[in-house]
């Protein structure tokens, strides 16, 4: 008697299991569908069908990544879209524009990355690099993915679909490293004053945001740009000079401090949609808490690309959670985990503001 009760139990055990690990196996993420929009901070391969210098397609870049390959991305692994878009539930990263298209339509339903090296608000940011695909282009790449959604499914279906996703954009720094920082290449910094140039870019930036929106947008996480003076290469280039490197802090702050109160007006004006705000740079206090030691130098021996990658198939530094920054310009796998969860499940309206991305998968 007792032997029977325990096998009925067994098998009772038995089921509840298969049972769970079906549920877990057809887990749902949270949002449908996830799209990328952005510079070498999101790139997952975009840049390796382009002729140009930003390009990571070489060792040691990739080393921590599932494998230990290259893949395009700027870093030793994942990116913090790809922490991100784990943290939503999605089994698999979002797939680059320049490998979706052309394959099958099944795989665009949950999104595509278009985010490329070099790419900027405005569309000569980056030229000195070589090809890259501005944030105009991005914006016209989504409009034939859209019209590829809209094939498959109808517009009815289309529209519900597109509406559920959550649209990333995290782009700007270009603008200003590889464009109003550099004098010898561009007039803008003697066109435009710091305030005006911020006013410029955003400006634009809105007007990008509201292109997308009317390819029924409805979600979108809107990250302002780090604090360009605390990089590697600008740090290096500022040398001993602190008010250098305050001058460049005080231009990715004056673009940020004009960010926001679009995204609130966005918020305001267009309610059928949600935006929300995204601090890319975590408080001393959170760098702190995390164990980075190594604050402004990079892992890997720099000088690749426009003297801000890694140096082709150079050894990169052994301990590389301790190190915020990957190459010159880019961070670690292990600060993008940080960011990601930050921008995730933050509850200060100083990371994210006014949703967190969790939040905002939910509205
Ligand atoms: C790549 O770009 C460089 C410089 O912009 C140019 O000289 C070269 O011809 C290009 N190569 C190809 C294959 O288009
Ligand atoms: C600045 O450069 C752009 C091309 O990059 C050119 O079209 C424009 O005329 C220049 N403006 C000034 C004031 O030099
Ligand atoms: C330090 O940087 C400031 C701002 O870029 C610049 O005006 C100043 O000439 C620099 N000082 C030195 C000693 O290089
Ligand atoms: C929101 O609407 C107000 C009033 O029409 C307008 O002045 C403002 O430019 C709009 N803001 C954005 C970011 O669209
Ligand atoms: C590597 O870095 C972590 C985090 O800072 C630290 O806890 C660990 O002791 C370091 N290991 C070595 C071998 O330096
Ligand atoms: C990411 O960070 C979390 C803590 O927030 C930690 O538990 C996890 O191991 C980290 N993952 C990676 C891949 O660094």
């Amino acid at each position: 008697m007792a032997s029977r009760l325990n096998l009925f139990c067994l098998q009772l055990l038995i089921s509840f299991l298969l049972l769970l690990g079906k549920n877990l196996a057809n887990a749902e993420p949270q949002v449908p569908c996830y799209f990328i929009f952005g510079d070498s901070l999101s790139d997952s391969g975009n840049n390796n069908f382009l002729n140009t210098s930003a390009k990571v397609n070489y060792r040691p870049n990739g080393i921590d990544f599932p494998r230990g390959v290259p893949t395009g991305r700027f870093c030793n692994g994942e990116h913090m879209q790809d922490f991100i878009v784990k943290h939503l539930g999605f089994r698999s990263y979002i797939i680059p524009f320049k490998k979706a298209i052309g394959k099958s339509t099944i795989l665009i339903l949950e999104g595509v990355n278009y985010a490329s090296g070099a790419a900027g608000i405005l569309d000569e940011s980056g030229r000195t690099q070589g090809e890259r695909i501005s944030m105009n282009q991005q914006l016209r790449y989504h409009k034939i993915i859209v019209s590829k959604i809209r094939l498959k499914l109808g517009n009815s279906r289309a529209k519900t679909l597109l509406s559920q996703c959550i649209y990333s954009l995290q782009i700007g720094s270009n603008d200003y490293l590889n464009n109003y920082f550099l004098p010898q290449f561009y007039n803008t910094s003697s066109q435009y004053t710091p305030e005006e140039f911020a006013e410029l870019l955003v400006d634009k930036y809105s007007k990008q945001i509201k292109s997308l929106y009317d390819e029924g947008a409805r979600k979108m996480a809107i990250y302002g740009v780090g604090t360009l003076g605390f990089i590697p290469i600008t740090l290096a280039a500022c040398g001993n000079n602190a008010s250098c490197t305050a001058e460049l802090n005080r231009n990715s702050a004056l673009f940020n401090d004009k960010l926001k109160p679009v995204i609130q007006q966005l918020n305001a004006n267009l309610t059928d949609a949600k935006f929300t705000y995204l601090n890319p740079a975590p408080t001393e206090a959170d760098i702190a808490a995390s164990g980075f030691t190594i604050l402004g130098e990079p892992c890997c021996k720099i000088g690749g690309g426009g003297g801000e990658l890694c140096v082709r198939n150079s050894r990169p530094c052994n301990n590389r959670t301790q190190y915020i920054f990957w190459d010159g310009a880019h961070p670690t796998k292990a600060w993008n985990n940080l960011t990601a969860g930050i921008a995730f499940a933050s509850q200060s309206s100083s990371d994210a503001d006014p949703f967190n991305i969790q939040e905002l998968a939910q509205q």
